[in-house]
């Protein structure tokens, strides 16, 4: 028993907590060709009809999306609305609620995000 305490502590512990560490931040850390392509198809099947192609412009209906951090994606797709706290420095870029809910998208917003932020452009 002792020695099973002790392997937990000594070995797996670290591993068990630095995974959970590292499960908090859904975005991949290193960019994922397979998952950016597979972002920009569902970018273009479901968010085009309001947001620009090139995701750095604003569309017919919704605004440029590329500065929004993950939290606020995630928030915008399950129920249309921004986050009731927002991330520190992030400022909505419309007042509006005109942003539908496309909950059905929940396993793909990492997805879709990876694609943004592949296309992202530096400001100058
Ligand atoms: C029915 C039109 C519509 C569709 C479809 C739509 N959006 Fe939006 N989106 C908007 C509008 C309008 C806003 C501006 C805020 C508001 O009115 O809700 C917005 C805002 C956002 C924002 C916040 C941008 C910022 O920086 O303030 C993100 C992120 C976003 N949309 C992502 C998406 C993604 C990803 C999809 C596709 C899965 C999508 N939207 C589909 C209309 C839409």
């Amino acid at each position: 028993m002792l020695f099973l305490i002790k392997l937990f502590g000594g070995l797996i512990a670290p591993v068990f907590f630095s995974s959970l560490l590292y499960a908090k931040d859904p975005a991949p850390l290193v960019p994922n060709p397979l998952l950016i392509e597979k972002g920009r198809k569902l970018y273009v099947a479901n968010c085009l009809r309001c947001h620009n192609k090139d995701p750095n412009i604003k569309g017919s209906i919704g605004p440029e999306i590329v500065d929004a951090p993950y939290e606020v994606m995630y928030s915008k797709v399950m129920t249309g609305k921004y986050p009731d706290s927002l991330p520190k420095g992030f400022i909505p870029k419309r007042k509006s609620r005109a942003m539908q809910a496309l909950p059905r998208l929940k396993n793909d917003i990492p997805a879709i995000w990876a694609y943004v932020q592949s296309v992202k452009k530096k400001k100058k």
